[in-house]
């Protein structure tokens, strides 16, 4: 997707930001609490002296923070440099340490590409991996009895993400662990999205392996973490000196690590997921009000199943609206959206998520993402209803058009 240049962005006054599904600000109150481990306490965890033993504690505090907030134990939490590292390191190790049972893995059809490139990888190499990926319904969830049937004597794991990051999908990981429990698989969920925005609770769960990320929620870029269920065979991810209780060497990112436990500690709060969630309807109801109007995903009230959709996700699309088209007038009125995930946004191939709940071609086309924080507030959120009914209808008559190209050729 083309983007008009970020000269025209800093010019005026703040935009509102509707792509925190991307990334999200820095809490200042986040980046306070890693400043002294950029700055005076700049030890070296592996060290012995005072300055070493400050870090180690730093980020002792922060394992202990983390590995609470999702029911596990300290020594089950292993850190990494954020989502696309924990996924790569649970998909390759748990595919390369069970190959003596089977090499059958199971994942779906929504999954991030991190997961679906790892999954092509290891079916690219020739060693007999297979891969099996799941549908999934029109509001993105899988089918539980098509997973039991899907699960073989040789399948060794089943990676499904809890909130889909599209469209916000929220799968019922508990259900799904159970099953692969009871048929002695492994269950790793990919939870960077719906992390601090559902309950977690690995135990209850049943899960085994579940990647986090800091920079979704208001946290630093470049820091995660792999949940390990101790007795889980996996093996070490990089070998060096022996950081991460050997599974994971390198220097641990100290700072990232202490503002990654902050910004959990900041976000599981309830009063977050309720505001958020006020926002989200308020914006997905106020949309559908412009005709031709459909929401991509689940939908917030009438589903039988209840609110299983991410509090910040809104996906919609509107009827003979070109994304790229209304996600630069957008920009051009300070609003940042996302034609899809982060990932997809700058390429024109169609999203594989939306493909997998039925959309054609020309529907993926009309859909745009707008993913909501606690930072988001009513003001913003009306600002946008008033602007989008004028903008969808001048872009289906083909009078945006002139302006457009005049920014565009800039
Ligand atoms: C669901 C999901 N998984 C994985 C990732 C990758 O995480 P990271 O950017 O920390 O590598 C993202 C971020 O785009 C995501 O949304």
């Amino acid at each position: 997707m083309k983007f008009l240049g970020i000269d025209q962005f800093n010019e005026r006054e703040k935009a509102i930001y509707l792509d925190n599904g991307a990334t999200t600000m820095i809490d200042p109150k986040v980046l306070k609490v890693m400043t002294p481990y950029l700055t005076t306490e700049y030890g070296n965890p592996a060290s012995v002296h005072i300055l070493g033993k400050k870090a180690s504690i730093a980020l002792e505090d922060a394992r202990t923070t983390i590995a609470k907030s999702i029911g596990a134990k300290r020594s089950e939490i292993f850190f990494t440099s954020g989502g696309t590292e924990s996924n790569n390191w649970a998909l390759k190790s748990i595919a390369f340490n069970n190959m003596d049972k089977g090499k059958h893995i199971i994942t779906t059809k929504i999954e991030h590409d991190c997961i679906l490139n790892s999954c092509k990888w290891l079916k690219g190499l020739g060693m007999g991996f297979e891969i099996t990926y799941l549908n999934v319904d029109k509001e993105g969830f899988i089918d539980v009895e098509e997973l039991n049937e899907a699960i073989r004597k040789d399948t060794i794991l089943v990676s499904i993400i809890h909130g889909n990051n599209e469209i916000g999908t929220i799968q019922e990981i508990g259900e799904i662990g159970k099953l692969c429990r009871d048929n002695n698989v492994y269950f790793h969920t990919d939870a960077c999205q719906s992390y601090t925005k559902t309950n977690i609770d690995v135990r209850k769960q049943n899960i085994d392996l579940m990647t986090l990320n800091a920079h979704k929620i208001h946290g630093p870029k470049g820091v995660g973490a792999l949940y390990i269920r101790k007795g889980a065979n996996i093996k070490p991810w990089q070998h060096g000196g022996g950081q991460e209780r050997g599974m994971r060497s390198g220097t641990v990112n100290v700072s990232g690590v202490v503002g990654f436990a902050e910004a959990v500690k900041i976000g599981m709060d309830e009063k977050h997921i309720q505001y958020m969630k006020r926002l989200r309807n308020k914006l997905i109801n106020g949309l559908l009000e412009i005709p031709d109007t459909q929401l991509n995903g689940p939908a917030i009230d009438k589903n039988k199943r209840g609110d299983w959709r991410l509090c910040n996700n809104v996906n919609i699309r509107f009827k003979n609206v070109n994304n790229e088209t209304l996600g630069n007038i957008l920009n051009i009125e300070r609003v940042c959206t996302s034609a899809g995930s982060a990932c997809s946004a700058r390429s024109s191939k169609p999203s594989h998520v939306l493909k997998a709940i039925g959309l054609t071609d020309a529907d993926i086309k009309n859909s745009i993402r707008l993913t909501l924080s606690r930072f988001n507030t009513n003001e913003e959120i009306d600002k946008v209803l008033e602007i989008m009914p004028g903008i969808i209808k001048k872009i289906r008559k083909g009078s945006f058009l002139d302006k457009f190209a005049s920014y565009v050729s800039r």
